[in-house]
């Protein structure tokens, strides 16, 4: 793992689209695998910036999610649907064809979506990371080899995603449709992001701990192209 640690979030999505940017310039036709939360966000407004500034086009990229809640409509406004497309689908000029995200409540719906995943090859994967090293949807104890899949979400992320709901635990999606560990490893270049001392245990055990079912994350240490870009908070306990 190559790890970067920058001085704020500003920095750390800078890095981060530095890296996106290589391989959007050495492919343009690039498979980019995109993550939702706030970790990703500062790197979708430097991708619309340099679109706007640079011109840098997404006509021939082609795009797959990670996750999106169970449950909830497309035009729901904390979909994940909804977050791509307000913080960058709706800002370049991707087709709406070749933006895809998981969605459905079935195993049979989950391995769709895997199938189409296998039938491309991802160049970049771009993750955060949960409190509890969650990567993706997949929680602790997920087996590194799992593909697509419902999750039922642990109360942990729960109370952690509440924050989009009203902070109403009540209103959170009690389970998502989610690639799996297995599915992000296929990727053939991965960038995780993290920032703020929340994150700083999930991080150490990470990059640090064994490569247990017990941190997802740290099922990346079994991929041999993975840069992590951390903020000075995120990497406090290294
Ligand atoms: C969510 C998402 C993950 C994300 C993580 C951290 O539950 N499913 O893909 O990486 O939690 O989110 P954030 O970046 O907002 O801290």
């Amino acid at each position: 793992m190559r790890v970067i640690v920058c001085k704020d979030y500003n920095e750390m999505s800078e890095k981060a689209f530095e890296v996106m940017k290589d391989v959007i310039t050495k492919n343009p036709k690039a498979v980019l695998g995109l993550a939702t939360g706030s970790s990703p966000e500062g790197l979708y407004k430097c991708m619309v910036r340099d679109h706007e500034e640079n011109g840098t086009s997404y006509q021939d990229i082609t795009t797959y999610n990670l996750d999106e809640y169970v449950g909830l409509p497309k035009n729901h406004p904390e979909s994940y649907y909804t977050f791509m497309h307000k913080n960058l689908f709706d800002h370049i000029d991707i087709k709406e064809e070749n933006t895809h995200l998981p969605s459905g409540s079935t195993q049979e719906e989950a391995d769709t979506y895997e199938k189409q995943w296998d039938a491309v090859t991802c160049d970049l994967q771009l993750l955060g990371i949960g409190r509890n090293g969650h990567i993706g949807f997949n929680e602790p104890g997920t087996p590194f080899a799992q593909t697509t899949h419902i999750v039922d979400l642990t109360p942990s992320t729960i109370e952690a995603n509440s924050r989009f709901f009203d902070h109403d635990i009540n209103k959170v999606p009690k389970q998502a449709i989610s690639m799996g560990i297995g599915s992000i490893l296929k990727a053939k270049k991965i960038l995780l992001v993290a920032s703020g001392a929340e994150k700083a245990d999930a991080v150490k055990a990470m990059i640090e701990g064994p490569a247990t079912e017990s941190c997802p994350a740290s099922a990346l240490q079994k991929h041999d192209d993975v840069v992590v870009v951390l903020d000075q908070a995120a990497a406090a306990g290294l």
